[in-house]
């Protein structure tokens, strides 16, 4: 319960008087991956970043990309697949079906700094901003591979190859990994790299290596079997990612390791084969807890919402969760939910608050960021 209590129990201020900290502008971004023919009702928009208040309201649309349809071209939407904020920069990085946009936090201004094709990558699933390093890593799903490069595209390095071997057993010509990181996460001070590899069901782990050893060795399971592991966040001393349930009627997640990162051991020098850990987690939010998580869509049949994104901001007097979901079958939904810890003991649990889950304002979320 270490880290959990760390996170979310930490009540024993409440009585301290409202910090002037309340009164900053806060804003939560979206990275909204479109939408195009498949929809019911026929609706279609283009993948977007929009900017929202703190309690999901006054949506603006921050900058679209993508080509636009006309009234004798419809176009598809580009896609989106992460987002991830930069505060030094005051900049947005989306990974996007046309590679890697940055726009600026206003969104004055979008430039694609890195397509699919710098370097032979394939589609980028994942992306996170090393503040310190003034580097973005991104992970490559036909690769299998984390790599980094500068704020502005240039110097595209691979940190690690994490396919854990290719798949020939579709086409000859056609070998993509076996695995591909579908959430990074770079902890700077301590010096390690996290990152989720995703397949199929129940197969994905939360993996990490240490930054400077970009060999093949060193690297820790941490937690496996795992239904589709997305996005990883470091939150304080603790270690979070959502899962997202590989299939519509399947359970979806934001879990936690139940162990302070400062006590994972550390790699052995001489290990040369993946250690595995399989230390012992926790789930802070599950579909199981609320009906938010279900719709009917317009034929009556019921579709379970996954988790896609989200985020925490760890405040003097209590932690708030922002998370995203959405799905984009027949009909289209997509929720933005808040979430905060009530009661004591035995009884405390998640209250959740949908903040808004009108498609109009947050599209198909596929990322979120909080921005202060
Ligand atoms: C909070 O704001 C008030 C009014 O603007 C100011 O007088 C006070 O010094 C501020 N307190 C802190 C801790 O910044
Ligand atoms: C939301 O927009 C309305 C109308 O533009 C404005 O009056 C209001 O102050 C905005 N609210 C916030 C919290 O930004
Ligand atoms: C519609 O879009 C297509 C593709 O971008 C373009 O070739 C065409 O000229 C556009 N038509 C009009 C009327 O703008
Ligand atoms: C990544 O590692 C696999 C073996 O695990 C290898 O087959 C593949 O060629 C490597 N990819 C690159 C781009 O080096
Ligand atoms: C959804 O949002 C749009 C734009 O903010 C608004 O015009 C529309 O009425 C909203 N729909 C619902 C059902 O609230």
């Amino acid at each position: 319960m270490l880290a959990l209590f760390v996170l979310i129990a930490i009540s024993h201020i409440s009585c301290a008087l409202p910090s002037n900290e309340t009164k900053r502008t806060e804003s939560l971004i979206i990275l909204d991956t479109g939408v195009g023919h498949r929809s019911t009702p026929v609706t279609r928009w283009r993948t977007s970043i929009r900017s929202l208040t703190n309690r999901g309201a006054n949506s603006t649309v921050l900058a679209q990309f993508g080509p636009e349809s006309n009234a004798t071209f419809l176009q598809e939407p580009i896609n989106g697949y992460s987002l991830a904020y930069s505060p030094s920069t005051s900049s947005l990085f989306s990974a996007t079906g046309q590679g890697i946009v940055r726009t600026s936090l206003d969104g004055t201004e979008s430039k694609v700094i890195l397509t699919d094709h710098d370097g032979g990558m394939g589609q980028i699933m994942s992306l996170f901003v090393a503040e310190k390093d003034k580097k973005i890593y991104f992970g490559t799903l036909y690769e299998g591979l984390i790599k980094k490069a500068n704020f502005d595209g240039t110097d595209i390095e691979v940190v690690r190859n994490v396919s854990q071997g290719l798949n020939y057993g579709i086409a000859p010509s056609y070998a993509p990994a076996c695995f591909y990181p579908n959430g990074i996460a770079v902890d700077e001070e301590r010096g390690f790299l996290y990152w989720s590899a995703a397949k199929g069901d129940n197969d994905g782990s939360i993996r990490r290596a240490p930054l400077q050893l970009s060999d093949q060795d060193h690297t820790q399971i941490l937690v496996t079997g795992i239904n589709m592991p997305g996005q990883i966040r470091i939150v304080g001393d603790s270690l979070l990612w959502a899962e997202r349930g590989r299939w519509n009627n399947l359970p979806t997640a934001i879990k936690y390791l139940d162990r302070n990162l400062n006590r994972i051991p550390a790699p052995l020098p001489s290990s040369t084969a993946p250690a595995l850990l399989a230390l012992p987690t926790g789930t802070l939010v599950s579909s199981a807890q609320n009906k938010l998580f279900f719709e009917k869509d317009y034929t009556g049949e019921q579709q379970m919402l996954s988790i896609q994104s989200f985020v925490m901001y760890h405040g003097d007097v209590e932690s708030t969760l922002w998370f995203v979901v959405q799905s984009s079958g027949r009909t289209v939904f997509g929720k933005l939910v808040e979430v905060h810890w009530r009661g004591s003991g035995d009884s405390r649990g998640p209250a959740f608050e949908v903040l808004n889950s009108n498609t109009t304002d947050i599209g198909v979320p596929v990322g979120l960021e909080y921005v202060r």
